[in-house]
């Protein structure tokens, strides 16, 4: 599997994430594990988890599913959330991330995360909360990288400013039916909706100081509405996938996944499957890359416009 480096940590990833919000008491502990075990024989072994997914269970299926113990721990990546309360309140106080992280670590059977994750910004933040926190967890052994999600260059660049260690990746949703960040960049100083400022400058920001942007819902639109994959509501972006899958030998799903991993900010996509075949093919798009052409092509069948 390639990899790339995830911001200026000394961590060389997959391009593509596996990740575990979908995975709850109802996923079968047989197939959990023989997809975790398949993903990490594919070079597919940086996992994505939140203290939140699976009703808070997604980190212990995950870590009982492998059977966690020091020999798999060494051969895998573990990057967790925390700052949602869910129905309640985002929370960055230093109490709450630094009970959040125990947890994940006890859940997750292991002493220590290789990337902590802000999951979603927190009005109330006080960025010296966050870096006391940060650095007792760092000082401790507990977390070895930070990040950040959903956030906004001035959220970033405010944490940065009061920060001791380096922000590594920011996860944002992106997909070809959801991509703001993109369209307004590409719509810039126009009256078009699509220049509205919806998280432009984020990727430039994010290629400027070295953080790596992380997908979510690669294959969603909207805020969990579904997939536009053989959707009747995007026909012209599937007869443009199945074009390009025919062309390339793959499916649609290698295609979406390569959309992604073919724009040049080296963005990591994080599929969120549980099903096996399903992550293969995903895995797969890290050996495609898209021409500036045949990209942009794409981004017009979802519907996005050039001004
Ligand atoms: N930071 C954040 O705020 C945030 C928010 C949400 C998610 N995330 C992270 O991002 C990961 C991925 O998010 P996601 O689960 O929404 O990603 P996704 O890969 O876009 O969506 C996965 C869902 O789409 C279905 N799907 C995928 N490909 C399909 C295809 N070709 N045809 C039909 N259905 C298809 C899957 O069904 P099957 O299972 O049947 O394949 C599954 O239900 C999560 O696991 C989590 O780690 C982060």
């Amino acid at each position: 599997m390639r990899t790339i480096k995830l911001g200026t940590s000394d961590l060389q990833v997959p391009v593509v994430a596996v990740g575990f919000w979908r995975l709850n008491r109802n996923t079968d502990v047989k197939t959990a594990e023989d997809f975790i075990k398949t993903a990490i024989e594919n070079g597919a072994n940086f996992f994505d988890h939140a203290d939140i997914y699976g009703g808070g269970e997604a980190e212990k299926i995950f870590s009982e599913a492998i059977g966690m113990n020091d020999s798999i721990r060494e051969k895998i990546m573990i990057q967790s959330k925390c700052g949602i309360v869910p129905g309640t309140s985002f929370d960055f106080s230093k109490k709450h991330i630094l009970e959040s992280v125990d947890g994940s670590l006890k859940r997750l059977n292991t002493d220590y995360l290789d990337v902590l994750l802000l999951h979603r910004p927190d009005t109330f933040m006080e960025p010296e909360e966050v870096c006391e926190a940060f650095d007792i967890l760092k000082a401790n052994g507990k977390v070895r990288n930070f990040g950040v999600s959903n956030e906004n260059i001035w959220q970033m660049e405010y944490l940065r400013q009061n920060l001791n260690v380096p922000l590594v990746a920011n996860q944002m949703q992106l997909s070809i039916a959801h991509c703001p960040m993109i369209q307004s960049g590409l719509n810039v100083n126009m009256f078009n909706d699509s220049a509205i400022e919806r998280g432009s400058g984020i990727i430039e920001y994010c290629r400027l100081n070295k953080i790596t942007i992380q997908a979510w819902s690669p294959f969603q639109y909207g805020f969990a509405k579904g997939t536009f994959i053989d959707n009747p509501d995007f026909p012209e972006l599937n007869a443009k996938l199945s074009e390009m899958a025919e062309k390339y030998g793959v499916s649609k799903t290698t295609i979406v996944m390569s959309w992604i991993l073919s724009h040049p900010a080296k963005i990591q996509p994080i599929t969120g499957t549980l099903k096996k075949e399903r992550m293969l093919e995903c895995l797969k798009a890290a050996d495609i890359t898209l021409s500036r052409e045949e990209w942009y092509a794409i981004y017009m069948s979802a519907g996005n416009i050039l001004p």
